[in-house]
């Protein structure tokens, strides 16, 4: 496994994910590392390419990030792309300048029909571009592949050393026929054969946990999510029974969820693990009493979790291992340090200062979050499990606004349940990226048969996105949003009132704490 591997070299551009991710979508096994890794360390990591990706500065500025020129003369393909082709360009004595206007958006492209980068592509298509900078000279040796009206130089190629440059991102979906490129980069031009498959990964990395845990023990902390399921039931795989997980059932989770971990991963699932799960729903109802603050109950959410956590690990004596569910991006961004703290959550390490282990385990820590469904999927874990959407660590504590108490949870739980339900019935789960009912904490006269009524609001909410840092409002047919309504009316007792939430992120977030 990993034998072929391309390094993307990040310069600080937006993209840089999914650059990897495209990559791999080829079957090919890449990692992003910041542009201040040493040439030798690219050496040792042997790539069969990399790629220099977009950036927001500009090649003249002081300050701006470059590499030394040795690593052009290794003899491996780079391919530049944005930010990474005027450095290309710039560190082999081509021109680079400022244009009085940036070209940002859907362009359309004049490509060489003889460039290998571009081999069945359209000769005239569209790609999305996004600078204010541009080749205006390419270097001695380099012949022009790629212009549009106002971009003399989208792309540039010296095939003899293996070099090749797009202006444009190939690596962004308004790019049409992107994939092929980077496609036709990592194959024609890297000479990749494609050995990064799935069910490789899951074969190869059993036998490596397997080989690490020997006898030791292994504790994992289990949500029902994606990552720490898939985690789980490799880590079963791999030791069986010397693995324990514990399942803290904070009494925030959606509408009869405990019980649906518990019979996946429970003494009657399919799985040979010890499986601990908590009843601590009282106990949360209990600390959470008066906290109306959305980082104050983050906070209480999140102690008690390390709490609980604790004293199970205390019960089973010595552990060897703690796995976590760490993913590849979490990897990247931790290692570039450069995320803002919007919500305490999102920064959260884990749990390692607070139980006494030897080491720690993180079998997904290089898989994208497509890399880990289908790794879930190649392991036999029910598809509902694996396509779930996103939950917040802190649950229904964050959906529910002020104060949260056992009527909430149960106000919220019950509306969630009808709109998840009715969404289902509709169609449209499949075609949403999040969406779930919050309690706002607005209560409102009403009238109900003959009486008046003072009840909660429910907010539904529905989002598009493809990377959970923006997102836009998605849109539900009116009528699915009246049967809803009338749904959680009748049916939820405490609500009288039903919003349907239009925001955006930014300026909102996807949860409303
Ligand atoms: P926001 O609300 O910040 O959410 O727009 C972005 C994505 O992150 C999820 N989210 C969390 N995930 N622990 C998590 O593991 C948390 O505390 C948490 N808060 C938000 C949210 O559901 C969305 O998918």
């Amino acid at each position: 496994m990993k034998k072929e591997m391309i390094v993307v070299l990040d310069f600080g551009g937006q993209y840089n994910q999914l650059i990897a991710r495209r990559v791999r979508e080829c079957s090919v096994y890449c990692e992003v590392h910041p542009y201040t890794i040493s040439l030798d360390e690219i050496r040792n990591m042997n790539p069969k390419g990399i790629i220099f990706t977009g950036g927001p500065n500009s090649v003249y500025e002081e300050t701006s990030p470059h590499y030394q020129k040795e690593i052009l003369e290794l003899g491996i393909p780079v391919l530049g792309i944005c930010y990474g082709s005027q450095l290309l360009a710039y560190m082999l004595g081509g021109q680079v300048k400022t244009a009085p206007v940036s070209e940002y958006g859907h362009t359309e492209v004049k490509l060489s029909e003889t460039s290998v980068l571009f081999r069945d592509v359209e000769p005239s298509t569209v790609v999305w571009m996004s600078h204010t900078d541009y080749i205006a000279a390419v270097p001695e040796g380099f012949r022009v592949t790629g212009h549009t009206p106002v971009c003399p130089v989208a792309a540039m190629e010296c095939p003899e050393k293996k070099l090749y440059a797009t202006q444009f991102h190939p690596e962004v979906m308004h790019t049409r026929e992107g994939q092929k490129m980077l496609r036709n980069f990592v194959y024609e031009v890297c000479g990749c054969l494609g050995d990064w498959k799935m069910g490789s990964f899951v074969e190869e990395t059993i036998k490596q946990i397997r080989e690490k845990v020997g006898s030791g023990r292994v504790l994992c902390a289990l949500s029902g999510g994606v990552d720490s399921s898939v985690a789980a039931v490799l880590l079963s795989k791999a030791v069986g029974k010397q693995l324990t997980c514990v399942f803290v059932d904070h009494g925030l989770l959606r509408k009869n969820e405990g019980d649906e971990v518990e019979a996946v991963f429970g003494p009657k699932g399919a799985y040979e693990l010890n499986f601990i799960r908590v009843n601590a729903q009282q106990r949360y109802y209990e600390k959470l009493k008066g906290a109306v603050e959305p980082e104050e109950k983050r906070k209480i959410i999140g102690e008690e979790f390390i709490r609980i956590f604790e004293e199970e690990a205390r019960k089973l004596g010595t552990v060897d291992f703690l796995v976590q569910g760490t993913i590849y991006p979490d990897v990247i961004e931790s290692g570039l340090g450069k995320s803002a703290v919007i919500k305490s959550h999102h920064n959260v390490g884990g749990l390692p200062d607070v139980v006494d282990f030897k080491e720690i385990i993180e079998p997904l820590r290089m898989l994208f979050k497509d890399e880990v469904r289908r790794a879930g999927l190649e392991l036999g874990i029910p598809e509902s499990l694996v396509y779930r959407q996103p939950f917040p660590g802190p649950g229904l504590g964050v959906r529910i606004v002020g104060e949260v108490t056992e009527e909430k949870v149960r106000i919220v739980q019950d509306a969630d349940a009808i709109y998840r339900e009715e969404i289902a019935k509709a169609g449209l789960d499949k075609g949403l990226g999040q969406y779930f009912a919050g309690l706002t904490n607005m209560r409102s006269v009403g009238v109900m048969g003959d009486f008046r009524t003072y009840d909660y609001a429910v907010a539904l909410r529905a989002v598009n996105t493809s990377d959970f840092m923006t997102a836009e409002c998605a849109q539900i047919p009116y009528e699915v949003l009246f049967k809803v309504t009338n749904r959680i009316i009748n049916e939820v007792k405490g609500v009288n009132r039903v919003f349907f939430d239009l925001t955006s992120k930014p300026p909102g977030t996807i949860e409303f704490e």
